[in-house]
């Protein structure tokens, strides 16, 4: 589509001739977005009940302690993944449907002005730097798993309980959002003529097989994950302030 074919659209209203409930899906995702964000921000600057014995909360792992940083040590780790879910494809086509209602739904005028240029201008030009806050959010993602391993053992000793479950439940559901990224298929799969050439191309074609299964499905792990990471540090919240136990299997 041309510039001058987007900037033609004459639709500056969510007018519509649909006669379905077409606003539910962007209410719904951004009534879903809201409350994650005023939860999460709160948990950012609590600056406490995030970590208890072997559990540490997802919102603040890696754990970064740094001797002038006076605020709290979420803040220095949740840009990376905020970014992440900010640029994601998915994300992207959410918020700008539910927000910014540009447009809400397919056949639906859009609530914006005129000026529709795509992501060619700042601020939206920055989505491009998705591919960069993969390759930290994968990093992240690496060290959840390391806290979820860790949760096994107290003291030296192997203990599970139904927090450890949620941890590694947590990752599973992470790990398949953050390497069903459309960017990491690329990254696996892209820029190669032949799939079969050379046993390193077989391998990669395995690898983009199987980031392309996770990537049909991107949208239901971002919300499972959005849920789980919420629900992984509630719990350990509550276990932190004593409100629950980790309710220890052995
Ligand atoms: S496109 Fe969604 S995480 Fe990369």
């Amino acid at each position: 589509m041309t510039q001058s074919t987007v900037n033609s659209s004459p639709a500056h209203t969510t007018k519509t001739v649909r006669k379905d409930n077409w606003w539910l899906e962007p209410a719904s995702i951004a009534l879903g977005f809201t409350l994650f964000i005023i939860y999460a921000t709160f948990r950012a600057f609590e600056n406490n009940y995030y970590e208890i014995n072997q559990y540490l909360s997802p919102f603040y792992s890696p754990k970064i302690i740094l001797e002038f940083w006076k605020f709290s040590p979420a803040i220095l780790v949740l840009w990376i993944p905020a970014g992440f879910r900010a640029t994601c494809y998915y994300y992207r086509k959410a918020y700008y449907r539910s927000y910014f209602m540009d447009p809400p739904a397919c056949g639906v005028g859009h609530g914006g002005g005129s000026s529709y240029c795509g992501e060619t201008t700042f601020p939206f030009v920055l989505q491009n730097l998705h591919r960069y806050f993969f390759y930290m959010a994968a990093l992240v993602v690496l060290w959840l798993w390391k806290d979820a391993f860790d949760s096994l053992f107290f003291q030296g000793q192997f203990t599970f309980s139904i927090l450890s479950l949620v941890m590694f439940v947590n990752v599973v559901l992470l790990s398949n959002y953050t390497f069903g990224c459309h960017a990491y298929r690329h990254l696996v799969g892209g820029k190669l003529d032949c799939f079969s050439c050379t046993k390193a191309s077989q391998t990669k074609h395995k690898v983009w097989q199987f980031v392309s299964k996770l990537n049909e499905h991107h949208m239901f792990w971002a919300w499972m994950s959005l849920f789980s990471v919420a629900f992984t540090d509630f719990y350990i919240r509550q276990v932190a302030s004593g409100a629950y136990s980790p309710m220890r299997i052995f």
